[in-house]
């Protein structure tokens, strides 16, 4: 993993790590603005002013706070939101509602009725009774809805199967069996409150290979003559999902954002020409491979714990509360003592949680220098799906998150505190 050091401490977008952690206390998130937005301008340049009629909306899921959606908005992107909750943390950003799709393979009434009302640019349709739904909320309001259908694609990924959502069997998308894909699609065509737009998939995540990528748009395309042939109607936006891989581990190799989209849009491109079909818009749904790399997180260690023979414990003061994927997934990170980050390693060391549970183990076997209660331990790489995941477990509070640029630190996210963590905690009478 590439670092700069400073007096020996981990420098992270100019500032000394272990400054902030005395700062601002541990557990913390730290976020470098530069790696977030490097990452914003190589899609700029390499999709966006590469291509015509293509946009980027950022999967917020993997990292959704007030100041990283000013950051998208800043950016003039667009942005993908799963449920109430993420559509309202959009709303409070002032991130541009026509700018906003919304996702979801269950999507309430009362999310479907707020989505109408925020004015969100596109719903995309992931259930055989969600247009009816729309149509109904539709009416009632005298609106026409943008949607789109994400489509299951049947195609299988290299990555971890929770982390998989493209094959047959998943609770993802509608399937593509024209029996069931295309009444939806009729009935969306007809309907005068909804304004069928196209197809949407996502294959899976965290993924280092195109392949995948690639089979689905070919299967969208299949649709794409498909719904021309049977129903005379042309497709006007395609959105071809997120998933693409970033670095955890120095062995992982991930590729360039064009790696993924540069082929995707030779295949559409390539098919628009031969089927003198007008190029519909394409939508890509980067979350992770915006985020994961521009995060850290900062954990002081405490309890150290020798088994001659068998393993040495450092305990951490968080674990699986600000980043449960190696419990979830068996994700694999690395990281540094940022206090001695020009020491060399002279230890094995497994990195454990605080909390009540065998499977916090931040990190096995990690070589690093000699390991003392008060260093403090940086993960890379935890960007992404970190802070969005975050729990309550043991009640161990909602680390803070700093946002840093060019030697400077903004706190965006406060440290949870107890109150907050009780504040919809009731006793009822009964009971006192
Ligand atoms: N679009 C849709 C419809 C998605 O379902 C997802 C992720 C994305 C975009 C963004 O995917 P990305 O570019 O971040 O790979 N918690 C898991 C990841 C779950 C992703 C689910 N969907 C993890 O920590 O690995």
């Amino acid at each position: 993993m590439d670092f700069e050091t400073k007096n020996g401490h981990l420098m992270w977008d100019g500032c000394d790590t272990v400054a902030l952690a005395q700062e601002f206390g541990t557990p913390l998130y730290v976020m470098s603005q530069t790696k977030i937005e490097n990452k914003l301008n190589e899609l700029q340049t390499n999709f966006v002013d590469k291509y015509e009629k293509v946009r980027v909306a950022y999967a917020s899921k993997a990292f959704s706070t007030l100041a990283m959606l000013k950051i998208i908005e800043k950016q003039g992107f667009s942005l993908e939101v799963l449920s109430d909750g993420e559509l309202y943390t959009a709303i409070k950003a002032d991130f541009p509602p026509e700018l906003i799709e919304m996702n979801g393979n269950n999507k309430s009434l009362a999310e479907i009725e707020m989505a109408i009302d925020y004015g969100v640019g596109r719903i995309i349709v992931d259930s055989l009774q969600e247009v009816a739904i729309i149509r109904s909320i539709a009416a009632k309001k005298n609106k026409v809805i943008n949607i789109l259908f994400r489509i299951t694609p049947e195609v299988s990924v290299a990555t971890h199967s929770f982390i998989s959502t493209g094959q047959k069997d998943s609770k993802f998308g509608i399937p593509i069996d024209p029996a069931i894909l295309f009444p939806q699609v009729e009935q969306a065509i007809q309907a005068p409150e909804v304004n069928f737009l196209g197809f949407h998939f996502h294959v899976g995540s965290q993924l280092f290979e195109n392949n995948a990528h690639l089979a689905a748009v070919t299967i969208a395309l299949d649709l794409v003559r498909l719904v021309k042939e049977k129903f005379d109607y042309i497709i006007e936006e395609l959105n071809f999902g997120g998933g693409f891989g970033v670095t955890y581990m120095d062995s992982d190799q991930p590729q360039p954002f064009n790696y993924f989209t540069d082929p995707m849009m030779e295949r559409l491109l390539d098919f628009c020409q031969k089927e003198h079909y007008p190029q519909p818009a394409v939508v890509i749904e980067p979350g992770r491979s915006i985020v994961a790399e521009a995060g850290i997180t900062l954990h002081t260690i405490g309890a150290i714990k020798e088994l001659p023979g068998i393993r040495k414990y450092a305990s951490i003061d968080g674990g699986m509360t600000d980043n449960i994927r190696p419990g979830l997934y068996q994700a694999e990170y690395t990281g540094v003592l940022a206090n001695k980050a020009d020491e060399p390693a002279i230890e094995t060391v497994t990195i454990s949680g605080k909390a009540c549970e065998s499977t916090d183990i931040l990190i096995k076997d990690i070589e690093l220098p000699k390991i003392e209660a008060g260093d403090i331990f940086a993960t890379f790489s935890t960007g992404a799906y970190g802070y969005s995941m975050a729990s309550n477990y043991n009640k161990l509070a909602i680390p803070a998150v700093v946002l840093v640029k060019n030697g400077k630190a903004d706190l965006i996210v406060r440290r949870q505190n107890f109150d907050q963590m009780l504040a919809n905690e009731i006793i009822p009478a009964s009971l006192k």
